[in-house]
């Protein structure tokens, strides 16, 4: 594919590949070290000219919005690390963090060093204890090892890391939600402007960045960022990591460059479970419109998705076979959004729970022949009109599935119900 590759994964195999000594090991904290002998500017600088963008699902370049910070006025600023990952299907951070934390820690302290930051936070998602003893571990251990703490490496840099577990809420994973929860407020959205650039943390200034553009930064110093920018495409430069669930036969997390189809990853990964046609799937986890069989030579980057009616999001790539019934998978999705949906605007907290509603007796026969074009009038009226991105994601496995399975969708109507043998289907028992 590239021999630039693996980055992020490349000692996800070692044994104890968590511990600060194997990072070490395979040329872990040189990026730190290149760092701290530079002008905190160039680290942005470099960032910037890498083309790195936001890996946890708008794609903003990372060292633009590190560039938005206002000048220093001696007050503090803060990094936090969005680890809240929650989006249905979903699950790159998770393991990243399991299996190389300190690709992550590393990150945090050059991006402290780069901005100006002397207290970071890790917000990791509440359920995941597992995660958030690994990463307190990780942490220690970099305190232990003079990479945390005071003068950093002799440099005069400080720097404190507090590692912080969520409560379990999915709008936590909403940035100025996170801040509120943070601030150990109940986590619901603020609005924007200002951005947490200029009022974040505390009403400090503040980046918000999700673990993996974080993870990517020591790669980007320690190697440069034309290294970093030889991979992926012209304008969504770079590695990634593609998470593959459902029904492919090795699911995981594949590391590659922006831009890469999923024809190519489901030859590494199998290929669809034997016997089964890909049905549909998903390019960025379950609030980006749904993809298709014809979609299979779309190449993965934040234009070519785009173009093609959907977003990369966060490179969730949910495979659905042909046993799959669209409605259920978009009315299971629906559920989610409805019990996550934080009640602070009415678009979102109302209509996600009429959708749900509406789907649920499509679902049991008990639809209409209006019932399709309602489900499409509730999105168009959410759309747009919820505080934040989370009332608009509900709408979009839906409106993209009834373009797509219109047919599907009548099949259940008129005393119908479902068409599909549910004991075929083994995702959403
Ligand atoms: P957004 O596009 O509103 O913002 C992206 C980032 O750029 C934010 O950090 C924002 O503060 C910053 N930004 C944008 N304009 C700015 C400006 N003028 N000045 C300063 N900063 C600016 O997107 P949002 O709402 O943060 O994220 C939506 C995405 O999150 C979706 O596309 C979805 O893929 C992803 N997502 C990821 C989840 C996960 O588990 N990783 C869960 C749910 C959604």
């Amino acid at each position: 594919m590239t021999d630039l590759l693996p980055v992020l994964t490349d000692t996800w195999d070692h044994d104890r590949s968590w511990k600060l000594a194997t990072y070490e090991a395979a040329g872990g904290y040189a990026g730190l070290r290149a760092a701290l002998a530079m002008d905190p500017g160039d680290v942005v600088q470099a960032v910037k000219d890498s083309g790195l963008r936001g890996r946890g699902g708008a794609g903003f370049p990372t060292g633009m919005k590190w560039g938005f910070l206002p000048p220093p006025d001696g007050g503090p600023r803060y990094l936090v690390v969005n680890a809240d990952e929650s989006e249905p299907g979903t699950c790159k951070d998770i393991p990243l963090m399991m299996a190389s934390p300190q690709h992550l820690v590393e990150g945090v302290i050059i991006t402290s060093y780069a901005i100006g930051c002397h207290h970071a936070f890790i917000y990791v998602r509440g359920e995941v204890l597992h995660v958030y003893r690994r990463l307190l571990e990780a942490v220690r251990e970099a305190y232990d090892a003079g990479y945390l703490g005071t003068d950093i490496q002799g440099s005069g840099f400080d720097l404190e890391v507090t590692v912080h577990a969520g409560a379990g809420a999915y709008i936590c994973g909403e940035e100025t939600a996170l801040l509120d929860s943070l601030e150990g407020r109940r986590g619901q959205p603020r609005l924007k402007p200002p951005f947490p650039a200029v009022a974040g943390l505390y009403a400090r200034p503040t980046v918000v960045n999700n673990v993996e553009s974080i993870a990517s930064v020591p790669g980007i110093v320690a190697r440069g960022a034309d290294w970093f920018a030889g991979m992926g495409t012209e304008k969504s430069q770079g590695h990634g990591l593609f998470s593959l669930s459902g029904h492919v036969v090795t699911p995981g997390q594949y590391e590659a460059p922006l831009g890469i189809t999923l024809r190519e990853l489901l030859d590494l990964a199998g290929g669809v479970r034997p016997g089964h046609e890909l049905k549909f799937w998903t390019p960025g986890g379950s609030s980006t419109p749904i993809f298709t069989a014809e979609h299979l030579d779309v190449p993965l980057d934040y234009e070519s998705v785009g173009a093609a009616g959907s977003m990369l999001g966060t490179r969730a790539l949910q495979i659905f076979d042909d046993t799959t019934c669209v409605v259920r998978a978009v009315s299971r999705w629906t559920d989610f959004y409805a019990h996550e949906s934080c009640g602070k605007c009415t678009p979102c907290r109302e209509g996600t729970y009429w959708l749900k509603q509406v789907l649920h007796r499509i679902e049991a026969g008990l639809g209409e022949e209006r019932d399709v074009d309602l489900l499409l009038d509730l999105c168009d009226n959410i759309l747009g009109r919820a505080f934040c991105a989370l009332g608009d994601g509900a709408t979009s496995p839906i409106t993209s599935s009834i373009q797509y399975f219109r047919d599907e969708y009548e099949a259940h109507l008129g005393g119908r119900g479902c068409p599909f043998d549910p004991a075929r289907s083994t995702l959403f028992d």
